[in-house]
């Protein structure tokens, strides 16, 4: 590891190319469960009865419930100046891109706009029959929903386990892991592929690449710099925004 803080700032300063990849950690201090943390949502329910097109088939209200649950928690959730750091840096990078596994929607809502959501988002909706897909945000009286122009069962336009990623947004990042110069991974720990193998992919191309997690992960050990610290802190000192009052 050759980066201290002010190293990693004047990285930064002089990158033309930058791609970010963010976690569920990005979200925490927004009041958004991680996964796998110490009160992460799979500790407390089994992924594969919940986030498996065969557990959506078995019982879509079951699921539909959870992912009620879910949104009405994020609804209550505003970014963090986490969130806002990137949103923020995006304009300073000639070529920025920011890769999140996040379904939440805090980057946007953060302002983001070079935004590649690799697992879809939670505020979407598509229709299992005919395919038909839409932003809805208010909760569903009856659950499981029903799609209006073809009656069919519509679900959360999310990626579940087994799932392949949406095409646009994979092949954005993948482009991006092939030529940017520094990679950011923040908040994840890097556990689910693709996404976990990001930045190998950045490192063999011989891209810098920055970890800023309070734990160690799977990626910790070929990282130029890591920061043991919350994204909130540590990426507003690193793109020079002093944390808000
Ligand atoms: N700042 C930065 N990192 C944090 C913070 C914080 N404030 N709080 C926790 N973390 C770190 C944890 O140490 C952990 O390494 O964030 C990481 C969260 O890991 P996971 O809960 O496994 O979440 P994530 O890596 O995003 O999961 C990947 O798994 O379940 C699927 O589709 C889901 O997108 C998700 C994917």
């Amino acid at each position: 590891m050759t980066g201290g803080i002010n190293t990693v700032r004047g990285w930064v300063r002089t990158c033309r190319s930058l791609c970010v990849l963010t976690g569920a950690g990005v979200s925490a201090e927004s009041g958004v469960p991680t996964f796998r943390g110490p009160e992460g949502l799979w500790k407390m329910r089994d992924p594969m009865t919940l986030a498996t097109p065969e557990a959506f088939a078995a019982d879509p209200r079951e699921v539909w419930e959870w992912y009620q649950w879910r949104r009405q928690r994020i609804r209550g959730c505003a970014p963090n100046p986490g969130h806002a750091a990137l949103a923020a840096v995006e304009a300073a990078i000639p070529d920025f891109l920011l890769v999140t596994q996040n379904v939440d929607g805090l980057h946007r809502l953060a302002g983001s706009r070079q935004v590649a959501e690799i697992h879809g988002s939670i505020w979407v909706v598509r229709c299992a029959g005919c395919g038909a897909e839409r932003e809805e945000r208010d909760d569903f009286a009856d659950l499981p929903p029903r799609c209006t122009a073809c009656g069919g069962l519509l679900r959360p336009g999310v990626v579940w386990f087994g799932e392949m990623l949406p095409p646009g947004p994979s092949s954005a990042a993948m482009e991006m892991l092939s030529r940017c110069e520094m990679l950011i991974v923040a908040g994840t720990s890097a556990v689910v592929a693709p996404a976990s193998g990001y930045a190998g992919v950045a490192k063999r191309r011989g891209a810098r690449v920055i970890e800023v997690n309070p734990d160690e992960t799977l990626v910790s050990a070929i990282c130029d710099a890591t920061f043991r610290g919350k994204s909130g802190d540590v990426l507003p000192a690193l793109f020079g925004h002093p944390k808000s009052a």
